[in-house]
This record gives C-alpha cells, structure tokens and sequence, in this order.
C-alpha cells in the first residue's frame, strides 16, 4: 500500500504540503489555513485503517483533504469508500479539487456541514478520524461510539500538542469501558480507542 501510492496522489500530497507549510510561516489567519496531519501521521491511520474490521469509514474534518488521501489508500487496498465531513466553503472547494486531481473520487463520499448533525446516521463505523475544532471532540466521540462495530477504531487527532485542551475528553475515553484507549506519540498525538 506505501509502496505502491498513486503518483497522481503523491503530487496532490505534496502540493498540499507545501501549501501547508506556507500558511505556517505566512500567519495566514487560523480558519483559512489547512492544518493538515504529517506524513507520519498519514502512514499510521493507513495501516491502522487497511486492518481495521469490516465497517464504514468515516473522517471528522476534511481540510482540502490531505489526511483523507493517506486513508484512502486503505479504502483502495480493501475496495471501500470513506466518508468524510467538512465544515467550510473553502476547504470543501479545495478537498473537492483534491479528490478530483488524484482520482480518487470513487472511494470518497464528501459531506459538506456540521458533522455532527449526520454522525447519528453513521452506523457501522470500523475505522473514524476526528481531526475538527478540540470543542466538538467530545460531542464527536459521544455520537461514533455507539455506532462502533467490536474491534473498530477511532483516532483523534492533537493528543499530545493540545493535550491541556483536550484532557477532559482523554481522561473520558480512557475509563469508558466501552473502549480500549492509549495515546501513541507519533505527529502531534494520536489517542487510538478500540471499540470492546
Ligand atoms: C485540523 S483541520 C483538518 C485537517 C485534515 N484532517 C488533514 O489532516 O488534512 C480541521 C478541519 O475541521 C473542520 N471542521 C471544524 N468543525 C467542523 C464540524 N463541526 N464539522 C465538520 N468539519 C469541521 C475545519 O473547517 C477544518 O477544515
């Protein structure tokens, strides 16, 4: 799967590299700017998703893409499609451009609004992303939970750099019997919950 990545995707995944880079070094305001995972980050939730369970895959917080193009490479792998939630006018236009020059606009299911408005919906869930605002983690993780199949896994993003923000959330998953969770130092943090 690493191996073999797309080279239509490998050039959109730079692009979007370097626009990220830039917003960080242009003070481009907060909402405009991407705020993409790194590249490790990217190879982590693709393996983790290539072997998760049979279920639907779902992302919370598309930005223009970048981090559902590395899960997309499990969804390749495994024939399946991901759905992913973006908020803003924007970041829908350029994940659109995104799925579009990568071709990879067969295994992507891109819903613009609240994500939390349709996550009731999602059953089934094997494999979810929550990278959003830190505010609506919790909200995010009250409505996937219930609709987890056993062994599915839910990665949220930001556990170690925003840990003081997202403490309240952390402390929860990881006595919630329901769940399985630890956070892995890789990126910015990744707080893994396996569904029991
Ligand atoms: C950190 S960025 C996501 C970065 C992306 N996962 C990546 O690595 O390429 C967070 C995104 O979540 C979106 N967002 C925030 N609140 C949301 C909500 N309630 N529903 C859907 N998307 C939301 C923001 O507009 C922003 O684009």
């Amino acid at each position: 799967m690493l191996h073999n990545i797309p080279e239509l995707v490998k050039k959109r995944m730079k692009y979007l590299e370097k626009l990220d880079a830039e917003d960080r070094v242009n003070k481009t305001p907060r909402m405009e700017r991407l705020r993409q995972i790194p590249p490790e980050t990217g190879k982590f939730l693709a393996i983790l998703a290539a072997g998760a369970p049979k279920g639907n895959f779902i992302e919370i917080g598309t930005s223009a893409g970048y981090s559902t193009m590395w899960i997309t490479l499990a969804c390749i792998e495994r024939d399946c499609k991901i759905t992913t939630f973006e908020i803003l006018e924007e970041k829908i236009r350029l994940a659109k451009e995104t799925f579009q020059q990568s071709k990879l606009e067969e295994y992507v299911n891109l819903i613009g609004g609240d994500a939390r408005d349709f996550l009731k919906a999602e059953k089934n869930v094997s494999f979810c992303f929550l990278d959003a605002e830190k505010e609506i983690y919790e909200d995010c993780y009250d409505l996937v939970v219930p609709n987890m199949v056993k062994g599915g896994l839910l990665v949220a993003d930001n556990a170690i750099n925003l840990y003081d923000v997202l403490k309240p959330m952390i402390d929860k998953t990881l006595v919630d019997k329901r769940v399985d969770a630890l956070i892995v130092p890789i990126g910015k943090g990744e707080l893994v919950c396996r569904k029991i």
